[in-house]
């Protein structure tokens, strides 16, 4: 397992240094200019890249910017990338780490991103390592994306936040804390969750575990009416730390997209 030297970004060369990656990741539609970046930096937010030893080009960065939420101050996540052959080697969750301490160092006790809810390996990395949960479901978020990986598909994205002063975070970035089983969920009444089957979606949980007989019908027209709604739908079991009593049906028309590969996750 390689080793990574983190550099926190101060000045445009600093910035700069995420052009090359962000285009790799996502395409260069949808690069934030590292003068914005900048700008961003010297108001509160964070950017960092990883690099491996005697590589000069970063392995990995991450970026965001101080925000509000709820009337609380909190850090939004705007990116984070790490370069294909350094994948699984954990600088992901270095860079995450590193923003934490940024974030803690300020006073922020939330970091929030939006995660597109159908790439499997984001949600483990959310939800089962770092030990973000979500609350809300936003239909086609960012609207049409011309970038190559989200062309012709809407933009759906969970709200993905993060209680990096929580002990249990602590816990389970450390590895004492085990991420919740499938059978948690279920448990708790979770019954639209559908099993990843290989690439493939398998089969819904509906038939192993009842809804609550309080919980909607999942056909029901939703009561909430605003763009950002409650967390209603999932495609496998990566996301064991949805919110239990929710409930909705599997985005079936967009299990193709399921398949794709990589997408942007926190943009
Ligand atoms: C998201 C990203 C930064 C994570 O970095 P990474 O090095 O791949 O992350 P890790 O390997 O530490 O964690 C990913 C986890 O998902 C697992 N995983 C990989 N593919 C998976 C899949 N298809 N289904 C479910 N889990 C999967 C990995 O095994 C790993 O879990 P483990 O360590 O328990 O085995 C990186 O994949 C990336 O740059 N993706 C493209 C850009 C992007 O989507 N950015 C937004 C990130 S939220």
């Amino acid at each position: 397992m390689p080793e990574f030297r983190i550099e926190v970004a101060h000045d445009i060369a600093g910035c700069a240094a995420t052009v090359a990656l962000q285009e790799e990741t996502w395409s260069g539609d949808v690069i934030v200019p590292p003068q914005l970046m900048l700008a961003v930096v010297h108001n509160g937010g964070f950017v960092a890249c990883g690099y491996a030893a005697e590589d000069p080009v970063p392995a990995g960065f991450v970026f965001g910017f101080l925000g509000i939420h709820d009337y609380h101050f909190r850090h939004h996540s705007h990116m984070l990338a790490v370069r294909d052959p350094y994948r699984g080697s954990g600088l992901a969750q270095q860079l995450k780490e590193a923003q934490r301490d940024h974030c803690l160092d300020q006073g922020i006790e939330i970091v929030a991103w939006t995660m597109d809810p159908l790439e499997a390996r984001n949600a483990r990395f959310n939800f089962g390592k770092l030990g973000a949960y979500t609350r809300t479901y936003h239909r086609d978020f960012y609207g049409a994306m011309p970038d190559k990986l989200n062309q012709g598909l809407p933009s759906d994205r969970i709200y993905v936040e993060w209680p990096i002063g929580h002990d249990r975070t602590y816990k389970r970035l450390r590895g004492e804390d085990r991420a919740p089983a499938l059978e948690d969920a279920e448990r708790e009444g979770i019954a639209y969750l559908l099993r990843a089957d290989g690439d493939r979606p398998g089969s819904s949980g509906g038939s192993r575990a009842a809804p609550r007989s309080s919980a909607p019908s999942a056909k029901a027209t939703p009561p909430w009416s605003s763009s950002a709604r409650p967390m209603a739908e999932a495609r496998t079991c990566s996301c064991p730390n949805l919110v239990p009593g929710m409930r909705g049906q599997s985005p079936c028309e967009k299990q193709v997209k399921a398949s794709r590969g990589r997408s942007p996750c926190e943009t």
